[in-house]
């Protein structure tokens, strides 16, 4: 197993790089297309974190937003927007509005909303800040809204461990189940065809518009099209895993097929079917919820140690930057955060 290990030197979208244009995504083209600009930026580490007050309009507009419910704080890089949150609930909080917005504007434009959930405390957090909390369940159209799962553990839907059985929970709770459209993971089937039947789904789901011709690059991937989630929310382990991509897996490499499954998940169960890197990085928009002073030390491998033998680093999104909800508590151990300014607003 090649050891995915990159020039000291570059970085991918974390608080210490930046640069202007974004190809493709795949480990080596990023090797090769960044390794290509990397040194100029060596010295602008940093050099980019602003506090939110001087960012683009759409971010000035996300921050109107939150001065209606949170106290957030913004740090952005070229490849990554922070908004690091007092405590949990404000991270819900400002996840919640963020939410709304992304999938308002999506039915608005295309008339359907299509989103992919991670399990663990990214389901809480949708569950709390959108299910549970009526003024912004109800600014959901939910009959034009179809939830996918980023990842499932190969288990029966009624098993405890199941993302689909605890999102089928959350959603019947919240009295909306009977209007969205979920797609649960076949687990009755082997896991391959489990993999393979669940791509055939999305695929059949999204109609043409929401297809993305796969852009040049250098390293193809064998994909004529990818479909765009308008939304994926993703977790993040403390071995810097996220959907169900585990470091120096040979699933890091999948280029051809848009959901793959891992046979030896150091995370139970081993066995696991999860959307690829490919897909993930065509979405239209993607966030990771990262809370608590148990992800403080990923957080600041993540955000200062430029390997890249964490697949959450390999989320490198094409169209858009990636959004982190954190709170201060999983920022705690990185530098730039904690010198950045502290003003509430
Ligand atoms: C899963 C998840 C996984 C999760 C991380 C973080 O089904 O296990 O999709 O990728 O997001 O393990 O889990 P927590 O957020 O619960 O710590």
């Amino acid at each position: 197993m090649k050891k995915h290990e990159m020039p000291e030197s570059v970085h991918c979208g974390f608080l210490s790089c930046s640069f202007s244009f974004h190809s493709s995504v795949t480990r080596r083209s990023a090797c090769s297309s960044f390794s290509t600009v990397a040194n100029g930026f060596v010295n602008q580490q940093f050099r980019k974190i602003r506090p939110a007050k001087v960012h683009s309009k759409s971010f000035v507009h996300h921050l109107a937003m939150s001065i209606t419910s949170t106290k957030t704080r913004y740090i952005e890089s070229d490849f990554s927007v922070f908004r690091i949150s007092q405590d949990v609930k404000e991270v819900e909080a400002s996840f919640g509005d963020y939410f709304v917005e992304i999938a308002s504007k999506a039915i608005e434009k295309q008339g359907s909303f299509t989103l992919a959930i991670s399990g663990g405390s990214v389901l809480q957090c949708f569950s709390n800040a959108i299910l549970e909390t009526a003024v912004r369940r109800e600014r959901v159209d939910w009959e034009r809204t179809l939830i996918f799962l980023v990842d499932e553990r190969y288990v029966p839907w009624d098993d405890p461990q199941s993302n689909y059985g605890q999102l089928h929970k959350v959603l019947q709770a919240s009295g909306v189940e009977h209007k969205v459209k979920v797609f649960p993971v076949n687990t009755s089937l082997s896991l391959e065809e489990a993999a393979s039947s669940y791509e055939q789904d999305i695929l059949s789901c999204q109609n043409e518009r929401d297809f993305i011709k796969v852009l040049h690059q250098p390293v193809k991937y064998q994909l004529e099209k990818v479909p765009a989630f308008d939304l994926i929310l993703l977790g993040l382990g403390e071995d810097g895993h996220t959907a169900s991509l585990f470091p120096n897996k040979e699933l890091l490499d999948e280029t051809k097929k848009l959901v793959g499954y891992e046979t030896s998940s150091p995370k139970p169960p081993l066995e696991r079917i999860t959307l690829t890197l490919p897909t993930i990085n065509h979405a239209k928009n993607v966030a990771f919820i990262v809370v608590g002073k148990g992800k403080a030390q990923i957080m600041q491998r993540l955000c200062e140690d430029h390997s890249l033998q964490y697949p959450a680093r390999l989320v490198v999104p094409i169209f858009t930057r990636k959004e982190w909800f954190v709170d201060e508590d999983a920022m705690s151990q990185v530098v730039a955060a904690q010198e950045a300014p502290r003003e509430m607003l």
